[in-house]
């Protein structure tokens, strides 16, 4: 299992430099088009790239058909060419023309994708359309190639087929396991190195959710700064039965990030974490950051609602606040992990990636 997140870490290698090219730039313009996916497409002649595109925002074209128009203002014949994308073409009418309208039209006799759309109501409904006009359409057969699609699009998958966002979980802790000293600092205990991967993970994600106890003590704000964005994602704050001060920078209006939504506890004492991903989903975010303190990254642990876990280790020994207390009484259930998909240093600390252990 690897989300689009670990492009990040290992920089794509694929043997398909064509469809590789397409994934670069999705990549390289994450969740920008969400609600729907974010799609990348690049237009080949004589083996070359003579076009590219990639999905706009919301209302905006598909890849396929920024593509198909760089392509015209390009003055390229398109009878003989083949087109790459990294998503099945739609085939319906939604807030765009079909795609599949688009490729018949623009004379593209040959269309290779990545992955099927997850979305029964219009999966197969373009390459249906696209078979019967004679254009040759199918999937690659580059087993990389779509696992770098299938990658790409998974947030979107996800969503589509669980209703709830993907949801990323980050900690910091030191070898002792402690996520801030007992007064509650916190800063720094990972060095640069691991900041500005933080940062970069920030820069993918739509939404990012924090806790109360988070706010109060840091008052963090929580924007992607150490790396090229213009777009900051849109914070769930999960304030608790105390609430946190308005004034916080978490609340701040700022150019590029979507209002803070606020959270509130419910007859439990609780923020129901399952109704707040619902949210997450409605408002149209398909990735979702988890940068909370212990109590609330071990409720999301507990509920058994985090799908991937990135866990930075620092060289230090704090005994302060750990993310969990209380003793493991079997060896058999210390595992953190069901499957560790990256380990290795970032700068001086270590890192460790996967999806965590049901209920861990
Ligand atoms: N190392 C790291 O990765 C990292 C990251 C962020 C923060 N920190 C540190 O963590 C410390 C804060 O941690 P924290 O545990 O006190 O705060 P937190 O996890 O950020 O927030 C927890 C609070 O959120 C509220 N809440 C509402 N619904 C909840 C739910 N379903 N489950 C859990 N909490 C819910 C509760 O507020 P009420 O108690 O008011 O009901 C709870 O106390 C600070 O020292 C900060 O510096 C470390």
């Amino acid at each position: 299992m690897r989300s689009v997140l670990h492009y990040l870490l290992e920089p794509t290698e694929l043997t398909c430099r064509f469809m590789g090219r397409a994934v670069e730039l999705a990549e390289a313009a994450q969740h920008r088009a969400a609600p729907n996916p974010t799609v990348g497409a690049v237009l080949v002649k004589e083996n070359d790239i003579v076009a590219y595109g990639v999905t706009e925002p919301l209302g905006g074209r598909h890849a396929e058909v920024v593509c198909i128009d760089d392509a015209r203002a390009r003055h390229v014949d398109m009878t003989d060419t083949t087109l790459y994308v990294t998503l099945e073409p739609c085939g319906h009418h939604g807030r765009t023309p079909p795609c599949s309208d688009a490729i018949i039209e623009a004379g593209i006799p040959r269309v290779r994708y990545g992955v099927d759309d997850a979305h029964p109501a219009v999966s197969g409904e373009g390459l249906r359309a696209l078979g019967a006009a004679g254009v040759d359409a199918k999937q690659t057969s580059h087993q990389d190639v779509i696992h770098a699609c299938e990658a790409l699009h998974r947030s979107f998958r996800h969503k589509i087929l669980t209703g709830r966002p993907y949801v990323i979980l980050k900690t910091a802790a030191s070898l002792d396991g402690s996520m801030a000293l007992s007064d509650g600092t916190s800063n720094w205990i990972t060095s640069q190195a691991s900041r500005e991967k933080v940062h970069a993970i920030r820069a993918n994600v739509s939404a990012l959710v924090t806790g109360h106890g988070t706010i109060q003590t840091d008052n963090p704000r929580m924007t992607v700064r150490h790396v090229q964005s213009e777009r900051h994602p849109q914070i769930y704050a999960c304030l608790g039965s105390s609430r946190s001060n308005t004034k916080a920078h978490v609340f701040e209006k700022i150019p590029g990030r979507a209002e803070t939504q606020v959270f509130i506890t419910g007859e439990d004492g609780r923020v129901d974490l399952v109704a707040l991903l619902g949210d997450v989903a409605k408002d149209g975010h398909h990735l979702v950051l988890i940068e909370a303190g212990p109590t609330l990254s071990r409720s999301f642990l507990n509920a058994g609602l985090v799908d991937e876990w990135w866990h930075f280790v620092a060289p230090k020994w704090l005994n302060g606040k750990r993310l969990f207390e209380a003793p493991v009484l079997a060896m058999s259930a210390s595992s953190c992990f069901d499957d560790i998909i990256f380990n290795g240093s970032v700068g001086r600390d270590m890192l460790f990636v996967g999806p965590p252990r049901e209920r861990c």
